[in-house]
């Protein structure tokens, strides 16, 4: 489906709900006494308990389950400064979120100004209502001074979830999702990237490439959540996995001033074997020529509908990249990552062992019946942002997508990894991941 279908449907959903979000009421109002309750005159009781003792708001109120949505549509996803009567419907999805995966009533705040004082003087005043402020959207550096003039004091209840430094953003959300009756360990997007060591076994492993190391990262989207110097940490704590070669599956990086940079980094990374990467539908969506250009630039092979082969020690690793088919829905659309698989590992007969990377999980299906590869690396899903115990909780309703984890089709395993990088500042049970393989014969 194209982008503009998805365009005519939101608004046509748009339209039809008049907006995504409303309030309910948690008592009914059926009578005369229950209006004395929920409001005059028995709500004097709370107030009074309140105003003698404010932190009973939290008991009292919808304060300790209410997040407001605060930006000033200056930087609104991938549309720039459109403004805060248009930023609304981005704001609303973001409430949507914040109830649909945590049970937290949260509300948008789009202000009608993008003065950074302004901002920082609304949002204080507003604070009493709400037991967290999520600043959205708020373009640099003026999200940086919001940001810091915000954060709470040691004395301070948490009143600040800020945007850009994701880590500290997510430290600071915690106490409200705690409040929200989510339990502790379970929401997991704040967690450092984890590097699970992923021991691989086949019957057929040339003796030179046992123990080869393999380090995957993807969907990293580079951007609004995980930043340059999340990566630099990431690929810090690798080296000392000390990989051989470093796989790069698609979705690098969501906004533009860092992509080259961010190829940059990668290629600094130390493997003796080298850094290769594919693509992803986000190289499509944030401008494929641009990127392939940030790509000549560097020494990273980008790999597209093409192989190469890499000598190790006297064996030989095909290492082929599958394009990406933007859209993986209809008949067509994969019919060309059939044709992709097909053309990235045309040249691997005879290789002592062919990897195959695929930022589409759906690969293994074509290289099932295709024969030849042994191992597929994949992405993209991010595990649907929810797991239990190391599969994603969506795994039984979509097992066509081989969700999260490792799978085997008779000669060939996948790894679909859950990525680094996120759509949306949730994970529950499905960390982040940069998952080292090892190979090993079985
Ligand atoms: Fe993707």
């Amino acid at each position: 489906m194209a982008l503009s279908d998805f365009y005519e449907r939101s608004t046509i959903v748009h339209e039809h709900l008049r907006g995504k979000i409303g309030i309910v009421n948690k008592m009914p109002i059926e009578s005369q006494d229950d209006l004395s309750i929920a409001y005059t005159p028995g709500v004097a009781g709370p107030c009074r308990k309140i105003a003698e003792n404010g932190a009973l708001a939290r008991e009292l109120t919808i304060k300790r389950n209410t997040v407001a949505v605060v930006t000033d549509g200056s930087a609104v996803l991938g549309l720039g400064n459109i403004g805060p009567l248009a930023a609304l419907p981005v704001m609303e999805g973001k409430a949507l979120l914040f109830k649909e995966f945590a049970n937290i009533d949260a509300w948008p705040i789009c202000l009608d100004t993008q003065n950074a004082d302004e901002i920082i003087e609304t949002v204080r005043r507003i604070a009493p209502v709400f037991g967290g402020i999520n600043l959205e959207d708020i373009s640099a550096p003026r999200c940086f001074e919001v940001e810091n003039s915000l954060r709470p004091g040691p004395q301070e209840a948490p009143t600040s979830l800020e945007r850009r430094h994701f880590l500290r953003r997510s430290l600071a959300i915690a106490p409200v999702l705690g409040v929200a009756g989510v339990g502790h360990g379970i929401y997991t997007s704040g967690n450092e990237t984890r590097l699970p060591v992923v021991p691989l076994h086949f019957p057929h492993l040339p003796a030179e490439l046992e123990g080869l190391k393999i380090l995957q990262i993807s969907d990293m989207h580079i951007g609004p959540y995980i930043q340059l110097s999340d990566l630099e940490n990431l690929l810090e704590r690798a080296d000392t996995l000390a990989p051989d070669i470093i796989l790069v599956t698609g979705d690098i990086c969501d906004h533009k001033p860092d992509y080259l940079a961010t190829l940059r980094l990668l290629e600094s990374a130390p493997a003796p074997l080298g850094v290769y990467a594919s693509l992803g539908n986000h190289e499509y969506i944030r401008g494929i020529g641009r990127i392939r250009g940030h790509f000549d630039k560097t020494t990273i092979p980008l790999l597209v509908d093409e192989g190469l082969s890499i000598p190790v020690g006297d064996a030989t690793l095909f290492l082929g990249g599958a394009d990406d088919p933007r859209f993986l829905r209809s008949e067509e659309s994969y019919q060309r990552l059939r044709n992709s698989v097909k053309k990235a590992v045309a040249d691997s007969a005879g290789e002592d062992f062919t990897l195959l990377m695929s930022h589409r999980s759906q690969a293994l299906d074509t290289a099932v019946p295709l024969g030849g590869i042994d191992l597929i690396l994949a992405g993209h899903t991010h595990g649907f942002q929810f797991g239990i115990a190391g599969r994603s909780v969506f795994e039984p309703f979509f097992p066509e997508r081989y969700i999260w984890g490792h799978y085997a089709k008779e000669d060939t395993q996948l790894y679909t990894t859950a990525g680094v990088g996120h759509w949306l500042p949730f994970r529950f049970g499905c960390p982040p991941e940069a998952p080292l393989f090892t190979l090993h014969r079985a």
